[in-house]
């Protein structure tokens, strides 16, 4: 599997003295979903914000197999932070907007995404006419758009209810081996990131770093089905016991 990322030795420490990350040691593989999973504190956040470019790190290495240009990395958050005043084309479509990237190819590839993450139909909504699993819909449209090679995603999900978050997890996994991006998912939630993940960097908190890692296989088609399978809820429990030992580990 060829790592699209590699991070060495990994330390953020903040300008108050929070020591947010310490030699963190992980990789991403191409083509793949991995997942950082982790309480609140663990640095998660600090990790992707430092990959993404929109915070520096203190010591420790980011390798990259090809250095990423603009536009190459795409990135989600919680919130689906979209413009209230503009529509779902034009929220969609702001990357270009602001790269002022003028292709004539730009509206048709606008409208295969829109089409891509289910929102065919809704391209002239303003947000406030939408539930919040659609936003997030028109967030991961908006990521994508500019075909980054990278999608960094900060729990996404967190904020919607089970059966949305259920139903996005499982349209996120087509949209992704769809568009080949490999994504960087971060998640509090053991079931999503068992669902979602073919690589789970378990983290622990204080200082923030991998205290685990778990690489997985998938049996079959991920759907509903698979949720309620032996094989998925005997992942979650190893999971979760790793999480809580993680929890409970001193040094
Ligand atoms: N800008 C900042 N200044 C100081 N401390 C910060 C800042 N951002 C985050 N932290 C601290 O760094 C640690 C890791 O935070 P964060 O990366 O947000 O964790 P997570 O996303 O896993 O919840 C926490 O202790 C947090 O309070
Ligand atoms: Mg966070």
């Amino acid at each position: 599997m060829t790592a699209l990322l590699t991070i060495h030795h990994l330390c953020k420490t903040f300008d108050n003295g929070t020591a947010a990350l310490t030699d963190v040691e992980l990789s991403v593989s191409a083509g793949q979903v991995t997942t950082l999973l982790g309480a609140s504190g663990c640095g998660k956040s600090t990790l992707l914000k430092i990959v993404a470019g929109l915070l520096s790190k203190s010591a420790g290495q980011i390798d990259w197999a090809d250095v990423p240009a603009r536009g190459d990395i795409g990135f989600v958050f919680q919130e689906p932070t979209l413009l209230p005043w503009a529509t779902v084309r034009d929220n969609v479509a702001l990357p270009f907007t602001l790269f002022h990237h003028k292709s004539p190819d730009e509206a048709a590839r606008v409208q295969n995404i829109i089409d891509l993450v289910g929102l065919a139909g809704f391209e002239g909504a303003y947000p406030r006419e939408l539930s919040g699993g659609m936003k997030m819909r028109v967030s991961l449209a908006r990521a994508l758009v500019s075909k980054p090679k990278v999608l960094l995603m900060d729990e996404p999900f967190a904020a919607l209810d089970e059966i949305t978050r259920a139903k996005l997890n499982s349209d996120l996994l087509q949209i992704c081996a769809q568009e080949k991006v490999t994504v960087l998912f971060v998640t509090h939630s053991v079931q999503e990131a068992v669902f979602l993940s073919d690589s789970i960097f378990v983290m622990r908190p204080r200082p923030g770093r991998v205290y685990q890692h778990f690489s997985l296989t998938h049996a079959g088609l991920r759907n509903e089905d698979y949720r309620l399978s032996a094989a998925f809820g005997e992942k979650v429990r190893e999971i979760s016991l790793s999480l809580k030992a993680s929890m409970e580990t001193t040094s």
